[in-house]
């Protein structure tokens, strides 16, 4: 089809000059770049906490209340969230030298996008329970699990508005407007108590449908007021851009929401960068830009040019790098290793046929044990 590919072409010569793209675009390369942002602001909102008050605090004061809840959000509770006061407890994990009081049970790790994992495959999960402290799964009610003696928390997402904004004729919708539907209204059944400890904001709005949840700023913000501006005793995370440290979204959402200082607790980020540089990169931009603590939301190895997925060698030393410079940084409170779609086959932890952990699994595993370390790599 011609004009299909007239189409593809033109999207991806933007993609290669805006060098703000998403994995979801290798597999799904038809998509473009959001049109949704538009930037005619370009002028910083500049938080007025600045980064190096909000690392004093966390590093000095590992049980005081988090960043946020000295500022003028009301959403926040330094009750929501006890800190175990330390990261490198009984529990194994590796390497931690810094952690938060918002960081789940003092342990950064984790795993994300695993939708009904611990129904389907939770034999895998276990292998990272005694390392991990937390996972997620689009949805808004993700349920902890327990392994052994060990709880890890499912953390929750208001994935969308419930009302999937669909704008390419051509995406395969598939289930994803039936699937914000259901998420919202999981949201609005919540049990008003106990309120989660933690919820995280939309997932990608700045990014077409139907992977990421495809909102301009003014209707993401009607739907926050809605909905996460209004709990209580939860620790909110903002809105996860898909066009990392490109993003030109949150600004014009604070200014739709008509606040001057991120009205999240935490910043969540999704890092798509093949290098422990991108990385840094990436973090240091939320870091510098919005003052709040990052939550690595999702990482995944790619080239962000391409979209191309890394081979295994190059996993191989990027996973040991990368969760030391997680585990080192004071303004990283947690991170998740990726599951999401369109990764590849090198990059997801599990193997879809046997259930067995792939060797980029093994890897992540061995890293969160301390088997394999920075300027190491992984062989297996
Ligand atoms: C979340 O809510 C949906 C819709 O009610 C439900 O189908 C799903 O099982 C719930 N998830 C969990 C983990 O309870
Ligand atoms: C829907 O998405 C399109 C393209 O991304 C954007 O221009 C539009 O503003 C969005 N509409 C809403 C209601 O979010
Ligand atoms: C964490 O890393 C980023 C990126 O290198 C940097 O900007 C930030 O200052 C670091 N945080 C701390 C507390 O050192
Ligand atoms: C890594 O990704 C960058 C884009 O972020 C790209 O320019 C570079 O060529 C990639 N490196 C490798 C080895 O793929
Ligand atoms: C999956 O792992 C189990 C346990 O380590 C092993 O016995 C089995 O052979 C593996 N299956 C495949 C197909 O690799």
């Amino acid at each position: 089809m011609p004009g299909l590919l007239a189409y593809v072409s033109i999207l991806c010569t933007i993609a290669a000059s805006s060098n703000a793209q998403h994995p979801h675009f290798h597999q799904w390369n038809h998509y473009g770049p959001p049109g949704a942002v538009s930037s005619s602001s370009t002028a910083l909102t500049a938080p007025t906490s600045t980064p190096s008050i909000a690392v004093a605090e966390l590093d000095s004061s590992p049980n005081a209340s988090p960043v946020a809840a000295s500022s003028a959000s009301s959403s926040t509770s330094s009750t929501a969230v006890a800190s175990t006061g330390s990261s490198t407890g009984t529990d194994g994990s590796s390497g931690a030298t810094a952690s938060s009081s918002i960081t789940p049970n003092g342990i950064k790790a984790g795993v994300a996008g695993f939708p009904d994992i611990v129904n389907t495959n939770k034999a895998a999960l276990d292998q990272y329970a005694p390392y991990i402290s937390w996972y997620s799964d689009y949805w808004p009610n993700t349920t902890d699990f327990t392994s052994g003696t060990k709880t890890v928390k499912g953390i929750g997402m208001l994935w969308g508005d419930g009302d999937l904004n669909e704008t390419d004729p051509t995406a395969p919708i598939g289930t994803a407007a039936a699937d914000d539907k259901n998420r919202y209204a999981a949201y609005t059944d919540l049990p008003a108590s106990p309120a989660p400890d933690y919820m995280m904001g939309f997932y990608e709005p700045d990014w077409p449908a139907p992977y990421s949840s495809n909102m301009n700023a003014p209707t993401a913000a009607t739907a926050w007021k809605a909905t996460l501006d209004k709990l209580g005793n939860t620790l909110v995370g903002s809105p996860s851009m898909a066009t990392q440290m490109d993003e030109t979204w949150l600004t014009p959402f604070m200014e739709a929401l008509g606040v001057t200082e991120p009205p999240w607790d935490y910043t969540c980020i999704h890092t798509n960068k093949n290098t422990s540089d991108g990385v840094k990169a990436d973090v240091g931009y939320y870091w510098t830009k919005y003052g709040k603590p990052v939550w690595v939301s999702e990482f995944a190895c790619v080239n962000d040019e391409s979209w191309t997925m890394c081979d295994q060698d190059t996993v191989n030393t990027f996973i040991p790098e990368v969760v030391d410079f997680f585990e080192k940084n004071a303004s990283v409170i947690a991170y998740g290793y990726s599951n999401g779609a369109g990764l590849g086959s090198v990059w997801p932890l599990i193997d879809s046929t046997t259930g067995n952990l792939t060797s980029s699994g093994n890897c992540y595993l061995d890293v969160l044990q301390g088997k394999v370390s920075s300027g190491q790599a992984c062989t297996n």
